[in-house]
């Protein structure tokens, strides 16, 4: 194929090669009838097809709308990412489509940004790992992916303008990290360059993102393509490496390619290497096209409540009210009860192939084994209450033997295309909960919402589920939750803050004049609170069960270990409840005693299990450098500090149940530069070092003008003091020459 694509290369003009740098229209890419090559199409999105009716931005074609990324996530089920990639996958053949425009794996930086429901964890690995299942899921279809959008894409706020300041070491270790892994595991077909600028320069023609990073260190086979609209210079951005820019513009930029060639200032070797990693893609697509392909509506539907029920996390059971018994009165507040929120607005909105409803699904669970009454509550569509409708809830919820409340963000306060402003409930949705916990003290809430809110009710509710953006079989996901007839196994995969001025990126998000800083560095999410030790409503991790799991018997293959080694893990499981269960296992890293920066814990693997009752397994995990090191500017690499690392094991990341201690020798070292300014500690502290390190002190204490007696106080100044200070200290017994050649054996 590759010679095929040169020798076609070697029969176009240079406008018919520039032309393919750019779509046809909206979601095609071009096609040459002359040399046989097809046009193929693309389109959205993250957890569903979404294939415009009139090849826009309409209305789309029903699909099957899965539940979006941020609930997913919180399934931590890999398994599960790769079966609604490959039921999307089936779509997308079976509406010729190429390539899907997700997964979208931009860290949660902030709770603020209205993309977040489309984006997967505040973590790195864990958002990388399940993009990788998503992708692969995809891809086993024979259709295309677009891992999306990189990089540094964080908020919505001026998105195709603002520029993210971003050092190396926060890059490398939480922004980039959550596109790597998914990259080289699972090499999508394409990349999607985001819309900001990184550090000065557009992501669309940054050179060290799209040829450094992804060609030359993470070796892409696949093509880079812009988000829509987001090239500013196209001849610049084919030099920094982007292949395709989309959406189609009639040709402007092929013209300004071809005067760029023409003119000499853009090598034709660059726009042919761009036109054959396109045909590449384009004849791959063909070749795993399914004509006529078709797929199961029904059962694409019945996974879809599946992901729900494996991802809706259960925040509080107080006096275990949940599950619910059918009987009784049951009291429904709110109406997402009636219409939920089950997808977020822009360009991930699909039409559903059919969309469960919570409150015809509890009535299906509990027929006539219970009375089921009901209350709007709020306005669906601005959220605010009135009166009458507080009335009316309280009406229902006086009368019931237990209450449930559907809450959460109405469509208008997240979305694509902007941040929310603050992380409240609307203020309609807080006050019924706050009146109806006055007269029911069975109240639970079910939570509908793209991103993490502030839950100043939480103490007068005893029930708390979040359900994200569920997709379509929310409905039915839920209502078999409360019932019991699911045992609910989601945990959160980003943090909960009590108050939203508690998050780290606060002070500068989303910046000021189209800048925005991340002065908060690798210290985002769970990584800033736990090193703060700071109080949280709910942590990264945390996630209730019906049954009970208890963790024992830590096991490490080895305890001393070179860095470049595996680490094999060993812990024991037991669902200690009477019913059975899933329980997600997470595995932070901690370096003891760090001579740099680092977070309090890192997540370094997880694992889901399911668990009869009473059922005890062992589960094993493989950790290798990278779960042990930090990216070290000095060498641009990843660096393994020699020492102590705790293998840490637990429920969530503040709740630690077991522990272990390696010892790595790293087989990389430093190296340590001495100069004038080195204090003498560094130099005491260095092998070659402390030799030189007694001299000077010997020499200085003969004629110290700090007094001669040899004292601590002094050796502590000293210590501190730069090599330079000695020739000072010891009025020229230590002298220039003595330190130019002392600095020269040190960094040989
Ligand atoms: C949008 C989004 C991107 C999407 C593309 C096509 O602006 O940023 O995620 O895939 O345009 O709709």
């Amino acid at each position: 194929m590759e010679q095929q694509i040169k020798n076609l290369v070697s029969q176009m003009t240079l406008e018919e090669k520039a032309s393919l740098c750019s779509g046809f229209d909206a979601w095609h890419t071009k096609a040459i009838e002359r040399l046989g090559i097809p046009s193929i199409m693309m389109t959205d999105g993250p957890h569903g097809l979404r294939k415009a009716k009139d090849g826009g931005f309409g209305e789309s074609v029903p699909a099957t709308c899965f539940p979006t990324a941020a609930c997913m996530a919180s399934s931590w089920d890999r398994a599960l990412l790769e079966k609604v990639g490959a039921a999307i996958g089936e779509e997308c053949q079976a509406e010729g489509v190429s390539i899907l425009l997700g997964p979208g794996v931009n860290i949660k930086r902030s709770p603020l940004c209205g993309r977040n429901f489309e984006y997967y964890s505040e973590d790195p690995l864990l958002s990388s790992e399940l993009a990788a299942s998503f992708i692969k899921g995809v891809q086993s279809q024979g259709v295309g992916t677009s891992i999306k959008h990189f990089a540094a894409n964080n908020q919505e706020y001026r998105r195709l303008v603002v520029d993210a300041r971003v050092d190396e070491r926060t890059l490398r270790e939480i922004y980039l990290a959550s596109f790597e892994k998914a990259i080289k595991e699972a090499k999508p077909w394409t990349i999607m360059a985001a819309y900001n600028k990184l550090n000065g320069e557009y992501c669309s023609q940054n050179k060290y993102l799209l040829t450094k990073i992804l060609r030359e260190e993470w070796e892409i086979d696949g093509i880079v393509l812009s988000d829509w609209g987001a090239v500013d210079d196209r001849v610049k951005a084919l030099e920094a490496g982007l292949d395709l820019e989309m959406p189609g513009n009639g040709g402007l930029n092929d013209k300004k390619i071809v005067e760029a060639v023409r003119s000499g200032q853009l090598s034709e070797k660059v726009l042919d290497k761009a036109v054959e990693r396109i045909l590449t893609i384009v004849f791959r697509a063909v070749e795993k096209r399914k004509e006529n392909a078709v797929y199961d509506k029904e059962a694409h539907h019945i996974l879809a409540e599946e992901v729900a029920k494996e991802s809706i996390i259960l925040l509080k059971n107080e006096d275990q009210v949940l599950p619910l018994r059918e009987e009784g009165i049951i009291g429904v507040i709110g109406c997402f009860a009636k219409e939920p929120r089950y997808q977020g607005g822009g360009s991930s909105h699909l039409t559903p192939t059919s969309i469960d409803i919570p409150l015809e699904e509890i009535k299906r669970i509990v027929q006539d084994r219970a009375e089921v009454l009901y209350a709007d509550g709020y306005d669906l569509i601005i959220g605010e209450t009135t009166s009458q409708l507080v009335g009316e809830a309280k009406e229902v919820a006086q009368k019931s033997d237990v209450v449930i409340i559907f809450a959460g963000l109405p469509e208008s306060y997240e979305s694509e295309g902007y941040d929310r402003q603050h992380m409240r409930l609307p203020d309609g949705h807080n006050l019924v909960i706050e009146e109806v916990s006055k007269v029911n003290k069975n109240v639970i809430v079910v939570l509908m919402n793209g991103s993490a809110i502030e839950m100043p009710w939480i103490d007068k509710v005893k029930g708390v589920f979040e359900c994200y953006l569920a997709g379509q079989g929310v409905g039915k996901a839920i209502a078999e939750l409360l019932f019991g007839k699911g045992n609910p196994c989601g945990k959160l995969a980003e943090t909960f803050p009590k108050k939203l001025s508690d998050n780290p990126s606060y002070l500068n998000f989303p910046g000021e004049k189209d800048r925005v800083e991340y002065r908060e560095g690798i210290f985002v999410g769970y990584r800033y609170y736990d090193k703060k030790d700071m109080e949280v409503l709910f942590p990264f991790g945390y996630g209730l069960s019906y049954t009970t799991f208890d963790y024992t018997g830590i096991k490490v293959e080895k305890k001393e270990l070179n860095d470049n080694d595996t680490l094999k893990v060993f812990v024991k499981v037991k669902n200690t409840g009477n019913r059975a269960g899933k329980e997600i296992i997470q595995l932070y890293v901690r370096k003891k005693n760090s001579l740099v920066i680092r977070p309090e814990k890192e997540l370094k693997a997880f694992d889901k299990i399911y668990l009869g009752p009473g059922e005890e397994r062992e589960i094993s995990f493989v950790l290798n450098k990278r779960a042990f090191a930090y990216y070290e500017c000095e060498i641009k690499d990843w660096y393994v500090e020699e020492g102590e690392y705790e293998i840490l094991v637990g429920k969530s990341s503040r709740e630690i149940l077991l522990k272990e201690t390696v010892n790595i020798k790293s087989s990389q070292k430093l190296r340590k530069s001495f100069d004038r300014n080195t204090i003498l500690q560094d130099l005491k502290d260095d092998p070659k070092g402390e030799e030189i390190y007694n001299k000077i002190m010997e020499l200085v204490a003969k004629k110290s003008v700090l007094g001669c007696e040899n004292n601590e106080l002094i050796r502590m100044f000293l210590s501190q003091s730069p090599l330079r200070n000695a020739i000072s200290f010891s009025q020229g017994l230590v002298n220039e020459d003595m330190i130019d050649e002392w600095l020269k054996q040190l960094n040989e």
